[in-house]
């Protein structure tokens, strides 16, 4: 098949690990016999630094023709001057927006090769198959913002609409997996919550009812979601709820650099990002985790390109690369870490004598 794809690096180790995913689907397209054409734009800090703008034209209408966009990370200290007017984050939340993808898919398993890495005891990793589905272009993100000398607010918003449609994609997706859906708010305090709350009990009455509901408050979810990550299987909740609880749920996995994302909206056109951020404190040393951004790329097969066995291909490579004992220094003890592109090398040679691919011939 054809397909457009941007690329958008960003700042910090976004660079290193786009390119790592580049790679891969390179790989994947010259294996395959697909032709893809990859375009690289700005965005973010780099954006900032080049045009005065985090998100500028060029590269929110490449993204508006594009098939896919496969993003990097944004954001760093060079940027973060509280006083500044524009931010590089700013370009991250305009393109999701822009492109209307209102639902972020974070999904969460543990390999059982970085076990050790996560701080958890491993008897509670185990089968450990979570789907957190963030809600992505509402909420106090996209509020309206005031600052004055003594006082500053951010406002809490949320359509009927805007909460349907996410809780609609989420219900969808937990009847394909193990028919149960745990929706989190803060219904004993926000406003938004309660909407949230209601909303989400009426859809799935209404249109799911083989589907399991579950309601939880985000800050005892917090603590569940550490003690007992087993018992829930889709996680459905709103803007910055979803934020905080993926970085948690990432020590479930053992690194943040193991955690990819896709952002979908109406249209087949996604972006696909890792979860972590620019990671200032590591970049530039190739040593960041290149797998949660290959992955990510993964997701984009799958859900953008709908090539599902390329995905699986992908996804066993990094798997098998794991299994081999392939880590970077966020993963393994010290001295016996490699770097981003030996990582990638590693994932590429898997690719090669994927068994998925031999299952299916
Ligand atoms: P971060 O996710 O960048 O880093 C948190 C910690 O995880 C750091 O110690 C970092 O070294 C480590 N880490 C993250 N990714 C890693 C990887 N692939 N391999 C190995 N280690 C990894 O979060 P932060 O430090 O709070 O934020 C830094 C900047 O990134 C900020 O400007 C923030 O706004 C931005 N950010 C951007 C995105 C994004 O672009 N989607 C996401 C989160 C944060
Ligand atoms: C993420 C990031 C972003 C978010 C920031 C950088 C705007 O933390 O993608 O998880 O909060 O959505
Ligand atoms: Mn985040």
């Amino acid at each position: 098949m054809n397909a457009n794809i941007l690329v958008l690096p960003g700042d910090g180790i976004g660079p290193d690990v786009t390119a790592a995913a580049v790679s891969v689907l390179q790989r994947v397209a010259e294996r395959y016999g697909h032709d893809f054409r990859f375009e690289t734009q700005l965005i973010g800090g780099a954006a900032i630094d080049a045009t005065g703008t985090p998100l500028p034209d060029a590269t929110l209408h490449a993204a508006q023709r594009a098939d896919a966009v496969l993003l990097g990370a944004v954001g760093g200290p060079k940027w973060s001057d509280p006083n500044a007017k524009v931010r590089p984050e700013q370009g991250l939340l305009a393109i999701r927006r822009a492109l209307g993808l209102f639902s972020n898919l974070r999904p969460v398993k543990p390999h059982p090769a970085t076990l050790g890495a996560s701080p958890i005891k491993p008897h509670l990793l185990q089968g450990v198959d979570v789907l957190v589905v963030r809600e992505l272009t509402g909420g106090i993100y996209f509020g309206d913002k005031t600052r004055s000398e003594d006082d500053a607010t951010d406002l809490c918003r949320y359509s009927v609409t805007e909460v349907e449609r996410v809780v609609r994609h989420a219900a969808a997706l937990a009847r394909a997996r193990s028919g149960k859906l745990t929706s989190v708010d803060k219904a004993n305090v926000l406003e938004t919550s309660r909407l949230w709350r209601d909303v989400t009990t009426r859809v799935m009455h209404d249109e799911f009812p083989d589907v399991r509901l579950e309601h939880q408050l985000v800050d005892s979810m917090a603590m569940h979601l550490l003690a007992r990550p087993r018992d829930y299987d889709v996680i459905v909740t709103e803007n910055m709820f979803g934020d905080i609880l993926t970085d948690e749920a990432s020590m479930l996995a053992g690194s943040l650099g193991l955690l990819p994302s896709a952002s979908l909206g109406a249209r087949k056109a996604g972006l696909y990002e890792p979860i972590h951020g620019s990671a200032p404190d590591i970049a530039g040393r190739g040593i960041a985790n290149p797998y949660a951004t290959i992955l990510s790329a993964a997701l984009l097969l799958r859900h953008s390109l709908g090539l599902e066995t390329e995905a699986r291909c992908v996804e066993q490579a990094v798997s098998d690369a794991l299994d081999d004992g392939v880590f970077t220094a966020d993963l393994a003890p010290a001295g016996t870490a490699v770097g981003t592109q030996t990582a990638t090398a590693a994932v590429l040679e898997r690719l090669q004598d994927c068994r998925v691919c031999e299952l299916r011939d």
